[in-house]
């Protein structure tokens, strides 16, 4: 798709903050159980960032990882972009600390973009090298969701969590790296799904409330539709069949909406990388944290092809085939 020129993911780093967060802590203080969460969304916890620990931390220690993992694998990056729905500040760019950390000589913005945000990134990243205007990008997906959480919502408190994912986009072998991008949006569902901190007048009418805002129900509606539509078209631009895809990495939102798509792709499985259990949603950390546990576990060897798939505010939604390794 890069008219000879073969582009994938050079490197990988994540990581998520230490506190541990169980389902039994709501428990105690809101009107819900750990039966219940587990059920309809198949959490049991969450990782939740330190009082004093923000969005750029949590991209920081994800590029610490990706470099502890890939020494020297900023080499020839040329720009930074970090996918976040929750930076430190509206201005400067959460990308600019990461740039200034790392020493990183380039562009460096900000993509917002929902959860599918670090996907839409890494199609950017991808047109930019293929454009030349840059020999490498580093991608970073970065929440710190908890900070914008109303804790006192059991309908969306017990649903997120925080993380960060990071990747490097450069050439990879021929016959190797990303295969298909697929990019959406629809602003008529803008009001299912917000958060407001310097909005005087939101989506549904109402004024700034500094928390987010979810319509469960129709977001779950959404979210099952354009995983399906997205995840067969991105197959078909890739030239492939559902069966050719050996590793399906899907936005870690609700096991039930995974379970939807994955039955619709007729996957096992085996061939899906879940880990909602464990660190709820993290919206753009999620799939660089789910992609990076199933490299660490073996479960994707070079020449396998990798689906991704993500959904959110916006709305919006992105999925991309890649065929691993390369580098
Ligand atoms: C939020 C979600 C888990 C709710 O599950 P659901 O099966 O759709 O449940 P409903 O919204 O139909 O609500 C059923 C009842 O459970 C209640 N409920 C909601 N959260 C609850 C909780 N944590 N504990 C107990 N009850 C809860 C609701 O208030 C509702 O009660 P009511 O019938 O008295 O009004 C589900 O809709 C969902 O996952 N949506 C997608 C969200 C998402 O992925 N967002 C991220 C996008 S990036």
């Amino acid at each position: 798709m890069t008219g000879g020129q073969a582009l994938g993911i050079l490197a990988l780093g994540a990581y998520a903050p230490q506190r541990v967060m169980r389902n039994e802590e709501f428990e105690a203080y809101l009107d819900t159980s750990d039966e219940w969460i587990v059920t309809r969304t198949g959490i049991r916890e969450r990782r939740i960032a330190a009082e004093d620990e923000y969005t750029s931390d949590l991209a920081f220690k994800a590029v610490e990882d990706l470099l502890k993992r890939h020494p020297g694998a900023l080499e020839g990056v040329d720009g930074v972009i970090v996918a976040t729905n929750t930076p430190d500040a509206l201005f400067p760019d959460t990308a600019a600390l990461v740039q200034a950390r790392f020493g990183i000589q380039g562009f460096a913005y900000d993509l917002l973009a929902g959860c599918p945000g670090w996907l839409y990134a890494l199609a950017q990243a991808h047109a930019m090298v293929a454009a030349g205007l840059a020999r490498k990008v580093l991608v970073v997906g970065a929440e710190a969701l908890s900070k914008i959480l109303d804790w006192n919502d059991r309908a969306t408190a017990v649903l997120f969590g925080d993380a960060g994912g990071a990747a490097v986009v450069g050439r990879v072998r021929e016959g190797f790296g990303f295969r298909s991008f697929v990019l959406g949006a629809d602003g008529t569902g803008a009001k299912e799904l917000y958060h407001a901190c310097v909005a005087p007048r939101l989506p549904d009418g109402t004024s700034m409330r500094n928390r987010l805002h979810m319509n469960g129900r129709e977001v779950f509606k959404f979210a099952v539709r354009v995983m399906n539509t997205a995840t067969l078209e991105a197959i078909e631009k890739a030239g492939l069949t559902p069966e050719d895809i050996k590793v399906f990495v899907p936005h870690q939102a609700n096991l039930r909406i995974i379970d939807a798509a994955r039955e619709r792709l007729g996957l096992p499985w085996e061939r899906v990388v879940v880990n909602v259990d464990r660190y709820g949603n993290t919206s753009t950390a999620s799939i660089p944290l789910a992609l990076k546990e199933a490299v660490d576990a073996g479960r994707i060897q070079e020449g396998d092809h990798v689906l991704l798939v993500s959904f959110g505010a916006g709305l919006t939604w992105a999925a991309a085939v890649l065929t691993w390794g390369g580098a």
